[in-house]
């Protein structure tokens, strides 16, 4: 069975081909990110132009580099939510084309639910039940994934995502988009314990993440070394706000764990490319006895391959869409 499946929910177009589910046989991926680097973010606007330029080539080379064509696709899956309206619309409009022409089932995917299942294809020996955590540029989440069409949300963030607080600090220190990668590689020259910024809703069974006040100590912090004439040590800033973050992560993720009685951790992402997070992490569940999986590198960020094995579990148990298929800027994790 062939899965032919879109992203363009954000600064990536990126069109799969994958067999059965779980193995890959093609993943190309468009980046626009140094296009939208000179902007210190992502421009919608651009965003979805880029989109409109690439979607179809993208697609053709992901077939040719699967040695499959249009024919032998089964079916088509699509993000449509949550992410960038504009954005989304150019691949939903893609997929709904290509449905309609070659007479191929349509599937909704929701970009969160794909990032999970990117574990999928770098873990052929896992399965549900688990416990996910899904740390992005736009969202924050702890899951819990019961079957492959069985989710539950325990808890996101209430303001901004860790990817986003990553993003935002590196931009006021002058660093290029995106954040998150210059974050990590500056804090290895720092010490993680020179400053204490603060941790929110710490308390024990308390899900939800909040990262804005963290972001606002950190951006104190500079602002008022600034105004008192003082330079401040890059590296040790951003290795005490990495700190903060990852200890802020692994601590729910390990509660969260106990409370829905996990044997499995899984993390998911952007932000998962994140070496400190993902080493402590493993720690965390080596401690308890939690087997820990996180997805390949390129399989963190964002790429078709992981909406096509959703695609595959969706097409599985029958939930296909139709041609009203619409893109859902703020669509939740639905899978209940
Ligand atoms: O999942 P993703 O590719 O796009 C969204 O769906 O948002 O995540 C992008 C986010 C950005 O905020 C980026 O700074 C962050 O993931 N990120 C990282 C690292 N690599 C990417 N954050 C921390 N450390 C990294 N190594
Ligand atoms: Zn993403």
């Amino acid at each position: 069975m062939y899965t032919l499946a879109l992203e363009t929910s954000c600064d990536e177009t990126s069109a799969a081909v994958i067999e059965d589910g779980r193995h890959i046989r093609s993943n190309i991926i468009s980046t626009q990110v140094p296009i939208h680097r000179k902007f210190g973010g992502v421009v919608p606007e651009i965003a979805s132009r880029q989109h409109i330029e690439y979607v179809m080539p993208i697609i053709k080379e992901a077939l040719d580099t699967a040695k499959v064509s249009l024919d032998d696709i089964d079916h088509i899956g699509v993000t449509y939510g949550p992410g960038l309206v504009g954005a989304l619309l150019v691949g939903v409009a893609a997929a709904k084309a290509i449905s309609f022409a070659a007479d191929k089932p349509l599937v909704g995917v929701n970009h969160m639910e794909g990032h999970i299942f990117a574990n999928f294809l770098s873990h052929p020996e896992l399965e549900p039940p688990f416990l996910a955590l899904v740390v992005s540029g736009g969202h924050t989440q702890l899951v819990q994934i019961n079957d492959y069409n069985s989710f539950k949300l325990m808890g996101q963030t209430r303001d901004d995502a860790a990817g986003e607080a990553f993003d935002k600090i590196a931009r006021v220190m002058g660093y290029p988009y995106p954040g998150g990668p210059q974050i990590e590689k500056l804090a290895k020259d720092g010490n993680p314990d020179a400053i204490e910024f603060p941790k929110a809703l710490h308390e024990r069974h308390n899900f939800e993440f909040s990262f804005s006040g963290l972001k606002s100590a950190v951006l104190n912090y500079l602002h008022t070394q600034e105004q008192r004439g003082e330079s401040y040590n890059a590296a040790d800033v951003a290795a005490s706000f990495q700190k903060t973050v990852v200890e802020t992560l692994v601590e729910k993720t390990m509660d969260a764990a106990s409370y829905s009685k996990a044997k499995k951790i899984v993390l998911a992402g952007g932000v998962s490319a994140n070496g400190c997070l993902s080493d402590a992490m493993q720690e965390a569940c080596e401690k308890k006895g939690y087997a820990f999986y996180r997805p390949d590198p390129i399989l963190c960020t964002d790429n078709g391959a992981m909406i096509g094995c959703r695609a595959y579990y969706m097409a599985q148990a029958g939930r296909f869409a139709d041609l009203t298929l619409n893109a859902k800027p703020a669509l939740p994790i639905t899978g209940e």
